[in-house]
């Protein structure tokens, strides 16, 4: 039994890639190890193709780890049973909630229908385009949406909400769902710097307030640097940092991204990050 709410021990992800007259086999993710504390808010960097996202979708188990190999532990709980899921695993991914950087909102619905469906799994499809939720339910997905500071939006098409408000009912969801942990890939990509920080100060705020923990890809340096005291980073399928992300050099960024460093570290996206506290050790020390 761990004691970290987030345990993965040598994850690995193979896909199959079929060209015309032959098969190959390609490693996204490559033999993982790292844990995270209940409360931590954790920023997952590397460039582009380097398994971010892959690595997220594992630990929410919409792909499956490489069998015979390998754990994945939430709050205690182990996803699978040798090769196969546990049988607990719909009751371990109700307590992960996970932000992407495509909305998935249903536009047509309402935001309080879209906070609501997908949280509650006592609900039949038909019941939610009915809208049949109970006074209890509704209420809570108000409290929710007054959290993410959407209150007066609840009962508004979710298509006509900007970027950076979708994005926070997302969040919502995740809080209606009782969350302990919160995965979000790239959730700020998409919009622009002022819509991006509303998010990010909800997410953290958010997740520190309730005591979630957060991992969360990211693209912007300066981002992750203003909002995570820890940082984990991949190139090619492998973690080669877990340290301090205040403590990202300019060799610590090249040796993540490569060619494509300097572009990194000149992003100016937010300023000013903030101190941190020490923490953990440094694979590529
Ligand atoms: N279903 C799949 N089948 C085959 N290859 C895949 C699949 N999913 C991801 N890959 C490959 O795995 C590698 C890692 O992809 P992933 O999407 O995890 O990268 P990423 O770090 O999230 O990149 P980005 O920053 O561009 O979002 C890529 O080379 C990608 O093409
Ligand atoms: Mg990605």
């Amino acid at each position: 039994m761990s004691a970290s709410l987030l345990d993965i021990r040598h994850v690995s992800k193979t896909f199959n890639s079929h060209s015309l007259n032959r098969s190959a086999k390609f490693l996204a993710v490559d033999n993982v190890t790292f844990s995270i504390e209940k409360g931590e808010s954790v920023a997952l960097l590397g460039a582009s193709g380097s398994g971010k996202s892959t690595l997220i979708r594992l630990l929410c188990g919409l792909e499956k780890i490489d069998s015979d190999q390998g754990s994945i532990i939430v709050n205690g709980r182990s996803f699978y049973n040798g090769k196969n899921y546990s049988p607990d695993i719909r009751n371990i991914r109700k307590t992960i909630g996970v932000v992407f950087q495509q909305f998935n909102l249903v536009g047509q619905l309402d935001v309080i229908t879209n906070v609501l469906m997908g949280c509650l799994s006592n609900k039949s499809a038909l019941d939610i385009m009915l809208k049949r939720f109970t006074e209890a339910e509704r209420v809570a997905a108000l409290e929710c949406l007054d959290k993410v500071g959407l209150g007066p939006q609840a009962y508004q098409r979710a298509s006509t909400l900007s970027g950076g408000q979708q994005q926070r009912v997302a969040v919502a969801r995740a809080l209606l769902k009782g969350s302990e942990l919160l995965l979000a890939d790239e959730p700020v990509a998409s919009l622009d710097p002022t819509s991006a920080k509303k998010v990010m100060d909800v997410l953290f705020g958010l997740t520190k307030d309730l005591g979630m923990t957060l991992l969360v890809s990211l693209h912007q340096i300066s981002i992750a640097q203003t909002y995570c005291h820890r940082a984990l980073g991949m190139r090619k399928g492998r973690l080669i940092y877990d340290g301090l992300a205040s403590d990202l050099s300019a060799q610590r960024l090249e040796n993540l991204y490569g060619a494509d460093a300097e572009e990194i570290i000149t992003d100016t996206y937010l300023t000013s990050p903030r101190p941190v506290e020490q923490f953990s050790t440094l694979i590529d020390a």
